[in-house]
């Protein structure tokens, strides 16, 4: 079978399979009728072969065989296979509302022969300032309006919207920064409007993230290789060992499954089952690796410094002066669901618009802020890096070795003296980090059921980018469940405080693009905020922290923007007395 199969050369899979300390690639060639075969059949031989290699990294693995899945022959069994369980009415309405929010404008439907030529190039394309009410004068309460109008790498006005472009307004000598926001009129052209909240200078930066048709991509990988990332659990029972592949969908197959779905959350998890060992001899959760399938004309859609995060430049000036607040000057009205921005630097410190004043902790007052006060911490890495953060800067704050792992947690650190517990654990699948055992993998939701709450209480989380990979519907239903354990909380122990960090941009190469681009990242967040929005959290607004800030976007942003989430988060948590 495997000769017939290499004999028929149609297309090529790059299988890169990650472990924690390793890389293997390898390319094959394969006829697409048995696409679902060899991949698995590569997966497998990897993971064989990895394994036979360095017995020292799977010294507890005595003996080790990998499942390799029997394709079903019935190719309907194939369509649509990440399809969730029905939803109560409600749910199935918010959820129907949700998909509706964040319906992207025109994506287009890629013609077979796509061409470079006929897509968007930001060296083509230009942005304007308009004069706007004021005939070219702007003053602090303003807002200023930006025409973006999109051309072809033949220099060709692009006709339909769908691109995917970020905009900030910023003053490198003043340290200040502020994100805009983007309208489509899905005619080749956008506006980018920008409040203005500060005097002096003010520059306009225009990135084109993706284009339209890049962005057909992302969408299209979702419905068809939503199990693009893929994970792995090791089995053991005595001296037998299997390794499985993992995930919230798995093709079907008749190789029959373990069925992982948390009882009380409804989150779906499924593993092929091992042959020789029961669903119960599962002993861990490990992202397998990552398969990428896109053609090379599609590939060319992803370039640094061609066409993904790419500037655009001004047909004109770039910048503009803000004259001082005019008195009686009335406030422009707010006609979106999100009003204007949530903050914005100024002499490198983060200004929250909507009620809170940031004020600036240095490490006693940070101390002072948590003294007698259980902070839990719950997600990715990029809740992490708070407990990092916390932990390296009070001296105070010990660390507890728990013999966990530093990606997955749990993690733990105390200040004796003032009373102070800090907590963090990752959220569960499909965390993509390596080997966390089953024992350790829990549900947001179910770890926010097990806090009493009060006002020592605090609890922290952020949960987005290893969702990008999935159907929205996925993340909508993590977040249904988080939210309801969030109620729940809040209703039991009103005095707790709840913050939660959104998404937020990052360095875009092809691998990371695939497996979680920002237009993944926006789409999500916007349906976080949506979620809830009725509750009384606190939202760290990580997109536009990120985004306003002149440090480059990093999944991991860099200490000075971490810095001011901090001082977000205490000012949260010890509102300024009297103010
Ligand atoms: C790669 O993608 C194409 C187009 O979606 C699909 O037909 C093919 O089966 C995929 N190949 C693999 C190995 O998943
Ligand atoms: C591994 O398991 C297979 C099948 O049960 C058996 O034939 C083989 O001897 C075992 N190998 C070792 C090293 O235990
Ligand atoms: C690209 O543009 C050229 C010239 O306008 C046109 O002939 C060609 O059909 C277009 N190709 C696609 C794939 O749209
Ligand atoms: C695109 O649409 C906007 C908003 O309707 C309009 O102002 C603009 O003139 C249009 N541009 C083109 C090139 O048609
Ligand atoms: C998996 O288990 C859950 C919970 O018991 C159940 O609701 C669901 O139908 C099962 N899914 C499959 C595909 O068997
Ligand atoms: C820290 O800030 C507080 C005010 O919040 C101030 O009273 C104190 O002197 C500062 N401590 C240091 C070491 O700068």
């Amino acid at each position: 079978m495997i000769e017939r199969l290499t004999c028929h050369v149609m297309s090529c899979a790059m299988v890169q399979l990650s472990t924690k300390t390793m890389r293997a690639r390898a390319c094959i060639r394969i006829k697409s009728d048995y696409r679902t075969v060899v991949l698995f059949l590569v997966v497998a031989v990897l993971i064989l072969v990895l394994r036979n290699k360095t017995p020292c990294q799977f010294q507890h693995e005595v003996n080790s065989t990998i499942i390799v899945p029997r394709v079903s022959t019935d190719p309907e069994a194939h369509r649509g296979f990440c399809t969730l369980q029905p939803l109560s009415a409600n749910d199935a309405l918010e959820e129907h509302l949700l998909l509706d929010s964040i319906a992207w404008p025109e994506i287009p439907l890629l013609p077979a022969l796509l061409s470079l030529e006929n897509t968007s190039d930001p060296a083509h394309s230009t942005f304007t300032i308009l004069p706007g009410r004021g005939g070219g004068q702007w003053h602090v309460g303003d807002q200023l309006e930006v025409i973006i109008k999109m051309s072809d790498f033949q220099g060709r006005p692009k006709t339909s919207g769908g691109d995917f472009l970020l905009v900030r307004l910023h003053s490198q000598k003043l340290g200040a920064g502020v994100a805009g926001q983007v309208v489509d009129h899905l005619n080749g052209s956008y506006s980018a409007v920008f409040s203005l909240l500060w005097e002096g200078d003010a520059q306009v930066e225009v990135t084109l993230v993706h284009s339209s048709e890049a962005v057909a991509v992302l969408n299209r990988l979702t419905s068809e290789q939503p199990d693009r990332i893929y994970f792995a659990s090791l089995f053991r029972s005595g001296s037998i060992s299997e390794t499985t592949i993992c995930n919230t969908c798995l093709r079907p197959t008749q190789q029959p499954q373990c069925n992982y779905t948390d009882l009380r959350t409804g989150e779906p998890w499924f593993c092929y089952k091992p042959n020789k060992l029961s669903c119960d001899a599962r002993i861990d959760h490990a992202k397998g690796g990552y398969i990428q399938n896109i053609t090379d004309i599609e590939k060319k859609l992803f370039q640094s410094g061609v066409n993904m995060k790419v500037y655009i430049r001004a047909s004109g000036p770039a910048k503009v002066t803000v004259l001082p607040k005019k008195t009686g000057h009335s406030e422009m009205k707010c006609n979106s669901v999100k009003c204007g921005p949530s903050g914005y630097y100024y002499q490198g410190a983060w200004r929250a618009l909507g009620g809170t004043t940031v004020q600036q902790f240095n490490i006693s007052a940070i101390s002072q802020c948590l003294k007698r006060k259980v902070v839990h911490m719950y997600g990715d890495s990029t809740i992490r890096q708070w407990f990092e953060y916390l932990n390296a800067a009070l001296p105070d704050l010990k660390e507890f070795d728990l013999h966990s792992s530093r990606q997955g947690g749990p993690l733990m650190a105390l200040d004796n003296a003032n009373n102070i517990l800090v907590k963090f654990r990752c959220h569960a699948p499909p965390i993509r980090f390596a080997n966390i055992p089953t024992s350790e993998l829990r549900y947001i939701a179910n770890e926010i059921d097990g806090i009493p709450g009060g006002y020592n209480t605090v609890v922290v989380f952020g949960i987005w980018s290893h969702f990008s990979t999935f159907p929205v519907e996925v993340y909508i239903r993590r977040l249904q469940s988080i939210r309801r354990a969030v109620k729940q909380l809040l209703e039991r122990a009103p005095g707790t405080v709840v913050i939660i960090r959104t998404a937020n941009p990052k360095a875009l190469t092809l691998y990371e693009t695939i497996t979680n681009s920002d237009w993944y990242s926006l789409q999500r967040d916007k349906v976080l905020r949506t979620m809830f929005k009725e509750l009384n959290v606190h939202i760290i607004d990580a997109w536009e922290m990120v985004l306003a800030h002149h440090l480059p976007h990093s999944l991991h942003p860099q200490p000075p923007i971490i810095k001011a989430m901090i001082d977000l988060i205490m000012s949260y948590m010890c509102p300024q007395k009297g103010g």
